[in-house]
């Protein structure tokens, strides 16, 4: 009843309890995959679930001078929001309202907006259908 002796020396001790159960280190790596995961898990899920188009039509109205009455600007200078992705908007709106992505333009229209309007404004422009057509080469 020696085989301790020919275990390879990195593997666990075999009488260890923990040698039945996944290594410390796999659970600790584990746990890191979960940590950089969830808020991926969190934001996709809330942007995604939780925007009600119904309210973003209207909160959009107010939107529609420059970005168009459907989310397909005519104006170069602002952007085409109609067929853009949900998450992304939910990121460029929450970005100017915090100030962390600057424009003099649309700080003042992001400013008031709850997290709850953010995703319904996303929801609805990211429904609209897109003008944008395929670039002729
Ligand atoms: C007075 C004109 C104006 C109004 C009104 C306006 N925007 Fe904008 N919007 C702009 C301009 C200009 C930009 C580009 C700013 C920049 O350089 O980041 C922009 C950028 C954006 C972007 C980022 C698009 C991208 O491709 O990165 C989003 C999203 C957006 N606006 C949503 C809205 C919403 C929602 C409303 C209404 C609540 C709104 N905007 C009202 C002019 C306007």
């Amino acid at each position: 009843m020696n085989n301790f002796k020919q275990a390879d020396s990195k593997q666990c001790h075999p009488r260890q309890a923990h040698n039945r159960q996944a290594h410390p280190k796999q659970v600790k790596s584990l746990f890191s995959a979960l940590i950089v995961a969830a808020p991926f898990v969190l934001a996709s899920s809330s942007s995604f679930a939780g925007g009600d188009e119904a309210n973003g039509e209207k909160l959009a109205q107010q939107c529609a001078v420059c970005h168009g009455a459907d989310g397909n600007s005519s104006i170069a200078t602002n952007p085409k929001l109609a067929g853009q992705h949900e998450s992304y908007i939910v990121r460029a709106l929450s970005d100017y309202r915090s100030g962390a992505r600057e424009s003099a333009i649309m700080a003042p229209y992001a400013g008031p907006l709850s997290d709850q309007d953010i995703r319904d404004l996303a929801a609805w422009f990211a429904n609209q259908e897109s003008d944008l057509g395929v670039l002729k080469m």
